[in-house]
Protein backbone atom coordinates (compact mmCIF):
# COMPACT_ATOMS: atom_id res chain seq x y z
CA UNK A 1 0.00 0.00 0.00
CA UNK A 2 1.76 3.51 -1.33
CA UNK A 3 0.65 6.58 -0.28
CA UNK A 4 0.18 7.00 -3.82
CA UNK A 5 -2.72 4.21 -3.96
CA UNK A 6 -4.21 6.05 -0.84
CA UNK A 7 -3.95 9.52 -2.52
CA UNK A 8 -5.71 7.98 -5.63
CA UNK A 9 -8.02 6.01 -3.21
CA UNK A 10 -8.98 9.18 -1.48
CA UNK A 11 -9.29 11.47 -4.71
CA UNK A 12 -12.04 9.18 -6.14
CA UNK A 13 -14.37 9.26 -2.93
CA UNK A 14 -17.16 12.49 -3.18
CA UNK A 15 -18.15 14.00 0.14
CA UNK A 16 -21.84 14.87 -0.48
CA UNK A 17 -23.10 17.37 1.95
CA UNK A 18 -26.25 16.56 3.89
CA UNK A 19 -27.54 13.62 2.22
CA UNK A 20 -29.62 11.53 2.82
CA UNK A 21 -30.33 14.23 6.05
CA UNK A 22 -29.63 17.68 6.97
CA UNK A 23 -25.92 17.13 8.75
CA UNK A 24 -24.71 14.05 7.32
CA UNK A 25 -22.00 14.22 4.73
CA UNK A 26 -22.49 11.51 2.68
CA UNK A 27 -19.30 9.56 1.41
CA UNK A 28 -20.15 8.94 -2.46
CA UNK A 29 -17.73 5.92 -3.86
CA UNK A 30 -19.16 5.73 -7.42
CA UNK A 31 -16.49 7.28 -8.67
CA UNK A 32 -14.15 4.83 -6.88
CA UNK A 33 -16.27 1.82 -8.45
CA UNK A 34 -15.95 3.64 -12.32
CA UNK A 35 -12.96 3.61 -12.02
CA UNK A 36 -10.54 0.26 -13.19
CA UNK A 37 -7.83 0.93 -10.85
CA UNK A 38 -9.37 2.29 -8.06
CA UNK A 39 -11.55 -0.47 -7.95
CA UNK A 40 -8.50 -3.03 -8.20
CA UNK A 41 -6.64 -1.34 -5.77
CA UNK A 42 -9.59 -1.15 -3.50
CA UNK A 43 -10.21 -4.47 -3.15
CA UNK A 44 -6.62 -5.46 -3.03
CA UNK A 45 -6.03 -3.42 -0.51
CA UNK A 46 -9.50 -4.85 1.51
CA UNK A 47 -8.38 -8.41 0.68
CA UNK A 48 -4.26 -8.56 1.46
CA UNK A 49 -4.37 -8.34 5.15
CA UNK A 50 -6.86 -11.65 5.37
CA UNK A 51 -4.76 -13.26 2.64
CA UNK A 52 -3.53 -17.02 4.10
CA UNK A 53 -5.79 -16.53 7.46
CA UNK A 54 -7.79 -19.62 5.88
CA UNK A 55 -10.66 -17.54 5.67
CA UNK A 56 -13.84 -19.71 3.64
CA UNK A 57 -16.45 -17.46 3.43
CA UNK A 58 -16.93 -13.65 2.54
CA UNK A 59 -19.78 -11.86 4.69
CA UNK A 60 -21.62 -9.24 3.06
CA UNK A 61 -24.10 -6.87 3.82
CA UNK A 62 -26.77 -5.42 0.94
CA UNK A 63 -26.82 -3.45 -0.99
CA UNK A 64 -23.10 -1.62 -1.16
CA UNK A 65 -21.40 -5.05 1.03
CA UNK A 66 -22.04 -7.18 -2.04
CA UNK A 67 -20.17 -5.07 -4.28
CA UNK A 68 -17.15 -5.31 -2.46
CA UNK A 69 -17.78 -8.96 -0.81
CA UNK A 70 -17.88 -11.01 -4.15
CA UNK A 71 -14.84 -9.30 -5.60
CA UNK A 72 -12.80 -10.09 -2.11
CA UNK A 73 -14.38 -13.65 -1.89
CA UNK A 74 -12.37 -13.92 -5.38
CA UNK A 75 -9.58 -12.21 -4.09
CA UNK A 76 -9.46 -15.03 -1.26
CA UNK A 77 -10.97 -18.05 -3.06
CA UNK A 78 -13.35 -17.84 -0.50
CA UNK A 79 -17.57 -18.27 -0.87
CA UNK A 80 -19.46 -15.10 -0.61
CA UNK A 81 -22.78 -15.00 1.55
CA UNK A 82 -25.33 -12.17 1.33
CA UNK A 83 -26.68 -10.75 4.14
CA UNK A 84 -29.92 -9.64 2.50
CA UNK A 85 -32.95 -6.49 3.67
CA UNK A 86 -36.11 -8.30 4.43
CA UNK A 87 -38.15 -10.37 2.55
CA UNK A 88 -35.59 -11.06 -0.06
CA UNK A 89 -33.96 -14.45 1.01
CA UNK A 90 -36.46 -17.64 0.33
CA UNK A 91 -35.61 -20.06 3.26
CA UNK A 92 -35.68 -19.94 6.39
CA UNK A 93 -33.73 -16.84 8.14
CA UNK A 94 -32.52 -15.38 11.05
CA UNK A 95 -33.15 -11.36 11.37
CA UNK A 96 -31.80 -8.05 13.41
CA UNK A 97 -33.28 -4.57 13.82
CA UNK A 98 -30.40 -1.76 14.45
CA UNK A 99 -29.65 1.54 14.19
CA UNK A 100 -27.15 3.09 11.43
CA UNK A 101 -26.22 6.85 11.33
CA UNK A 102 -29.53 7.95 9.55
CA UNK A 103 -31.85 5.77 10.51
CA UNK A 104 -33.04 1.70 11.14
CA UNK A 105 -33.11 -1.07 9.27
CA UNK A 106 -33.60 -4.55 9.48
CA UNK A 107 -31.00 -7.24 7.74
CA UNK A 108 -31.21 -11.26 7.36
CA UNK A 109 -28.84 -13.77 6.98
CA UNK A 110 -29.97 -17.69 5.69
CA UNK A 111 -30.56 -19.97 8.70
CA UNK A 112 -28.23 -22.72 6.96
CA UNK A 113 -25.67 -19.69 4.92
CA UNK A 114 -22.99 -20.56 7.62
CA UNK A 115 -21.58 -24.43 9.29
CA UNK A 116 -20.27 -23.90 12.96
CA UNK A 117 -16.97 -22.95 12.91
CA UNK A 118 -16.49 -22.12 9.38
CA UNK A 119 -13.80 -18.99 9.27
CA UNK A 120 -15.62 -15.98 7.73
CA UNK A 121 -14.44 -12.34 7.16
CA UNK A 122 -17.05 -9.59 7.00
CA UNK A 123 -17.04 -6.76 4.65
CA UNK A 124 -18.75 -3.72 3.88
CA UNK A 125 -17.87 0.04 2.22
CA UNK A 126 -18.18 1.61 5.70
CA UNK A 127 -17.73 1.87 9.14
CA UNK A 128 -20.02 4.59 10.60
CA UNK A 129 -21.88 4.20 13.92
CA UNK A 130 -20.89 0.18 13.97
CA UNK A 131 -24.19 -0.45 13.99
CA UNK A 132 -24.95 -2.77 10.36
CA UNK A 133 -21.69 -4.00 11.05
CA UNK A 134 -22.36 -5.20 15.14
CA UNK A 135 -25.68 -6.45 13.59
CA UNK A 136 -23.87 -8.66 10.68
CA UNK A 137 -21.43 -10.39 13.16
CA UNK A 138 -23.97 -11.47 15.97
CA UNK A 139 -26.31 -12.78 12.46
CA UNK A 140 -22.83 -14.75 11.93
CA UNK A 141 -22.34 -15.50 15.88
CA UNK A 142 -25.80 -16.89 16.18
CA UNK A 143 -25.03 -19.55 13.25
CA UNK A 144 -21.65 -20.52 14.99
CA UNK A 145 -19.44 -18.88 12.40
CA UNK A 146 -15.79 -17.52 13.38
CA UNK A 147 -15.30 -14.27 12.50
CA UNK A 148 -12.07 -14.12 12.03
CA UNK A 149 -12.17 -10.22 11.12
CA UNK A 150 -13.69 -6.97 9.58
CA UNK A 151 -12.50 -5.00 6.61
CA UNK A 152 -14.27 -2.06 5.37
CA UNK A 153 -12.72 0.81 2.52
CA UNK A 154 -13.88 3.83 4.68
CA UNK A 155 -14.07 4.30 8.44
CA UNK A 156 -15.79 7.08 9.91
CA UNK A 157 -13.50 7.28 13.12
CA UNK A 158 -15.16 9.83 14.76
CA UNK A 159 -18.44 7.93 15.46
CA UNK A 160 -16.28 5.16 17.03
CA UNK A 161 -17.76 2.03 15.26
CA UNK A 162 -14.89 0.35 15.94
CA UNK A 163 -16.04 0.50 19.85
CA UNK A 164 -18.75 -1.60 18.57
CA UNK A 165 -16.47 -4.42 17.04
CA UNK A 166 -14.75 -4.98 20.60
CA UNK A 167 -14.96 -8.66 20.44
CA UNK A 168 -13.22 -9.00 17.05
CA UNK A 169 -9.55 -8.57 16.94
CA UNK A 170 -8.93 -7.88 13.45
CA UNK A 171 -10.91 -4.92 11.96
CA UNK A 172 -9.33 -3.25 8.82
CA UNK A 173 -9.78 0.15 7.63
CA UNK A 174 -8.16 1.09 3.87
CA UNK A 175 -9.04 4.60 4.53
CA UNK A 176 -10.13 6.81 7.79
CA UNK A 177 -12.05 10.05 7.74
C1 LIG B 1 -24.45 2.06 4.62
C2 LIG B 1 -23.08 1.43 4.43
C3 LIG B 1 -22.95 0.52 5.63
C4 LIG B 1 -23.72 1.27 6.70
C5 LIG B 1 -22.78 1.93 7.66
O1 LIG B 1 -25.43 1.19 4.16
O2 LIG B 1 -23.00 0.71 3.20
O3 LIG B 1 -23.53 -0.75 5.41
O4 LIG B 1 -24.52 2.26 6.03
O5 LIG B 1 -23.45 2.64 8.65
P1 LIG B 1 -23.41 2.24 10.21
O6 LIG B 1 -22.00 1.89 10.55
O7 LIG B 1 -23.87 3.47 10.93
O8 LIG B 1 -24.34 1.09 10.42
P2 LIG B 1 -26.96 1.62 3.91
O9 LIG B 1 -27.75 1.17 5.10
O10 LIG B 1 -27.03 3.08 3.56
O11 LIG B 1 -27.43 0.70 2.71
P3 LIG B 1 -26.89 0.51 1.18
O12 LIG B 1 -25.63 -0.32 1.29
O13 LIG B 1 -28.01 -0.29 0.59
O14 LIG B 1 -26.64 1.83 0.53
N1 LIG C 1 -23.34 4.89 5.68
C1 LIG C 1 -23.49 5.40 6.92
N2 LIG C 1 -23.00 6.64 6.99
C2 LIG C 1 -22.52 6.94 5.74
C3 LIG C 1 -21.89 8.06 5.18
N3 LIG C 1 -21.64 9.17 5.91
N4 LIG C 1 -21.52 8.02 3.87
C4 LIG C 1 -21.78 6.91 3.14
N5 LIG C 1 -22.38 5.83 3.62
C5 LIG C 1 -22.74 5.83 4.91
Amino acid sequence: PTDAGMEQLHSLIRDVADWPKPGIVFKDITPLLADPRGLALAVEMMANPFRGQGIELVVGAESRGFIFGTAIAQALSAGFVPIRKPNKLPRETHQLTYDLEYGQDTLEIHADAIAKGQRVLMVDDLLATGGTMKACCDLIDRLGGEIAGVTVLIELDFLKGRQKLKPYDSVHAVLTY
